[in-house]
């Protein structure tokens, strides 16, 4: 941790303004992130700004509407009539903010590197704004060191004294989105200070709208707990898709094998096989580590084993659907696909990463026709040549496979499975139905 000032004021007078909830605060992305932060801020009687560069958001939010799934457009309407909620597309509203959270996207570039351009373009604004008593907070998942070596120095050219007379910490997001049980209020939010001042205010801003706060020892130390947390995933993910294709060598069924050993109530914790990765995070935050400790000569294996396993299931999915046609005597060239699911994950609307996605452009690259159903994705109607269809029984019977990428909870999978002349069932969600469907294969 970096050496305090001697004095603390500033951090009294804006630990005062937290306790008194006078504390005027600052959003900077209006994503999936910073919009639920925003709201649960304001829902907490807090002034919040939002700053958001995408005009249809920025729009959108001002009338009262949410494009992010977890917040409901009733929430925005209230607080922006209430006042206790504004959405700008103006850097200058920072000069009125004593807390800054920062929730701008951090994506890999075409290499797999990081992009941290939205973090510094953010940061760039910010240091025309710094003034004495600012908390600035860092919530985008990124390599640990961010905050120490791209953010604090861009900030202390101000002359101004971090800790002192600024304060910077890093808290990383753990949203689940479409998570009925977690979300921003109860999910325990981890902070790590540039200074042990600054973890406090940033420690006593969270807690008027969080639950409970973490504090760790460092920003530094909360930039890699967020890592952990998603290469935990990637990894084992990794590990049960590999295990997966073991159990097709074997002809063992994967999902009885960790249905049972789940029933072990110690020591072991499931984790599923399925199409791919997908979302804003686990397919690409272990590689914001593996790089950072690319620049420190080490190699970090298990990423890179769980990705090299991850990004291929797609393929493997579709080598599946291909050697289950060449059985009926067809082939995929020319053949009519209709994937089931397209965003990535169960009834949620995210496309990012999506493996379905993938599985589209494989197949058609093969030559196979291929269309479409999600009505959770409801503002994709076309993508790259395939097309999103009603599911009745003649185009579900007209399909030479149907595959089940995404498992939404409002299809009928056994309808599905008795219209169906063949099915791939990536998610397992025709594990019930009796007696065993003949034309249904899995994973
Ligand atoms: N989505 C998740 O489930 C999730 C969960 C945990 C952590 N995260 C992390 O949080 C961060 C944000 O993710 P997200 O899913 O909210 O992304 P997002 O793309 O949904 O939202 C980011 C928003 O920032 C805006 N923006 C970009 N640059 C800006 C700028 N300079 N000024 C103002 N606005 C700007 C974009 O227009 C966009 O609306 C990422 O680092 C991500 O890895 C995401």
């Amino acid at each position: 941790m970096i050496s305090e000032g001697a004095s603390q004021d500033w951090g009294d007078t804006l630990e005062r303004k937290i306790q008194d909830r006078t504390v005027r605060i600052g959003v900077i992305g209006l994503g999936y992130v910073g919009l639920s932060l925003a709201v649960e801020f304001a829902k907490a009687g807090l002034q919040v700004t939002g700053i958001e560069i995408d005009a249809d958001k920025v729009a959108r939010l001002q009338r009262g509407d949410s494009y992010v799934q977890d917040v409901k457009p009733y929430e925005v309407k209230g607080l922006i009539a209430d006042g206790k909620f504004l959405v700008v597309n103006d850097y200058q509203a920072l000069q009125d903010v004593d807390a800054v959270s920062i929730c701008v996207p951090t994506p890999l570039s075409k290499t797999k590197d990081p992009d941290i351009s939205y973090i510094a373009a953010a940061t760039k604004e910010i240091v025309s704004y710094l003034h004495p008593g600012q908390l600035i907070v860092l919530e985008s998942t990124t390599y640990p060191g961010t905050t120490d070596e791209v953010i604090l120095p861009a900030l202390r050219k101000t002359g101004l004294q971090v800790g002192r007379e600024f304060f910077v910490a890093f808290s990383p997001e753990r949203i689940d989105p479409g998570n009925a049980q977690y979300h921003t209020r109860n999910t325990p939010k981890i902070i790590g200070g540039v200074t042990e001042q600054c973890a406090q205010v940033a420690k006593a801003l969270y807690e008027l709208a969080i639950q409970r706060v973490v504090l760790v020892s460092s920003a530094r130390a909360a930039e890699m707990v967020k890592l952990l947390e998603n290469t935990f995933r990637a990894v084992n993910i990794g590990l049960v898709n590999e295990v997966a294709l073991m159990c097709n060598r074997l002809k063992i069924d994967v999902w009885e094998v960790i249905e049972a050993a789940a029933t072990k109530p110690f020591g072991f914790m499931p984790f599923y096989p399925g199409p791919g990765l997908g979302g804003h995070c686990i397919p690409v935050d272990p590689y914001y580590l593996a790089w950072k400790l690319k620049t420190l000569d080490y190699k970090a294996r298990f990423i890179e084993l769980a990705a090299d396993i991850n990004t291929n299931m797609p393929w493997y999915v579709v080598s599946k659907v291909v050697d289950a046609l060449n059985e009926r005597r067809k082939s995929v060239n020319g053949s009519n696909i209709l994937v089931l699911g397209v965003t990535y994950k169960r009834n949620t609307n995210d496309l990012r990463e999506s493996p379905a996605l993938d599985i589209m452009k494989i197949l058609q690259d093969k030559g196979a026709y291929v269309s479409f159903y999600d009505t959770f994705a409801t503002e994709l109607r076309h993508l790259d040549g395939a097309t999103h269809v009603s599911l009745d029984e003649a185009i579900v019977g007209a399909a030479d496979c149907v595959i089940i990428a995404t498992d939404h909870s409002n299809v009928s999978y056994e309808w599905v499975v008795a219209h169906a002349q063949l099915v791939m069932d990536t998610r397992n969600v025709t594990r019930d139905l009796h007696p065993d469907p003949k034309n249904v294969i899995k994973l």
